[in-house]
């Protein structure tokens, strides 16, 4: 019912040469695979030559983030039609490492939400709980108030396209995987609120994908659970071979 997307996050790795020659290395190790929808989330400089390079595969491309304004005196930022203009229709909001670095909100994140939804960008928006909240025991109040803050005013009908990725921020880049029953909690509860947010079809149809340290080797055992409907993979999405057998998984 919810087909399975595999995603990756290159973050701020790749020069356009170094995106390019991944594009020509993946897209023969994927052909055909329609199992799954498989998207990249290339760095801004490499965005419109990977989009340029994959249109009409089956592989699809996203920014990292965007402003919510078209236009304006906002030094570094990309407005959602300077996005469209490239052919780009998807988008990552909220990544931790924006949360963390950037100070990036999740108020912030809902005004991006719906600028998205309102120019035809579908979003992914990103969620999950430091390492102290989990061993404090607060991992489901935090992700619920990221999901209801994030959601803020978001209808049925403008929640179609919403993706949403669970990444527990102490399992990014760590080596240290959330174990699949783990993970499927989490991605429980965010459900849980996604539906208390936008209703109840919504949250069966919304894509929850995992992400954090996601290998070829854990990936099989965490998409068999019943609540995880893909994966946001960054590191191991930087190698065309290693991320065609995530895509690939058993
Ligand atoms: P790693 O797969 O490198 O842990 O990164 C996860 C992530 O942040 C994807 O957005």
């Amino acid at each position: 019912m919810r087909k399975p997307v595999i995603a990756g996050n290159w973050k701020m790795y790749k020069t356009p040469k170094e995106s390019l020659a991944f594009v020509d290395e993946f897209l023969p190790l994927v052909k055909g695979h329609d199992r799954d929808e498989i998207l990249l989330f290339p760095t801004l400089t490499s965005l419109e030559r990977v989009l340029d390079a994959t249109a009409g595969t089956n592989v699809h491309a996203g920014a990292q983030t965007m402003h919510w304004l078209n236009e304006g005196a906002y030094t570094g930022q990309t407005s959602p039609t300077m996005l469209l203009s490239i052919g780009c229709r998807q988008v990552l909001l909220g990544h931790s490492e924006q949360r963390l670095y950037l100070n990036e909100t999740f108020e912030r994140v809902n005004l991006k939400l719906k600028a998205a939804i309102s120019h035809g960008i579908a979003p992914m928006v990103c969620f999950g709980e430091l390492l102290t909240e989990r061993e404090q025991m607060q991992t489901e109040e935090v992700l619920r108030t990221q999901v209801r803050t994030a959601l803020h005013n978001i209808s049925a009908s403008e929640a179609q396209r919403l993706a949403i990725a669970y990444e527990p921020i102490w399992a990014i880049g760590t080596g240290i995987t959330a174990s699949p029953e783990m993970a499927n909690e989490a991605h429980e509860i965010i459900r849980q609120e996604l539906a208390h947010c936008c209703g109840a079809e919504t949250a069966q149809n919304t894509r929850i994908l995992y992400g954090g340290s996601v290998k070829p080797d854990n990936i099989s055992e965490l998409m068999a659970q019943e609540q995880i409907d893909g994966a946001l993979v960054g590191g191991a999405s930087l190698v065309a071979e290693t991320f065609a057998k995530i895509v690939q998984y058993k």
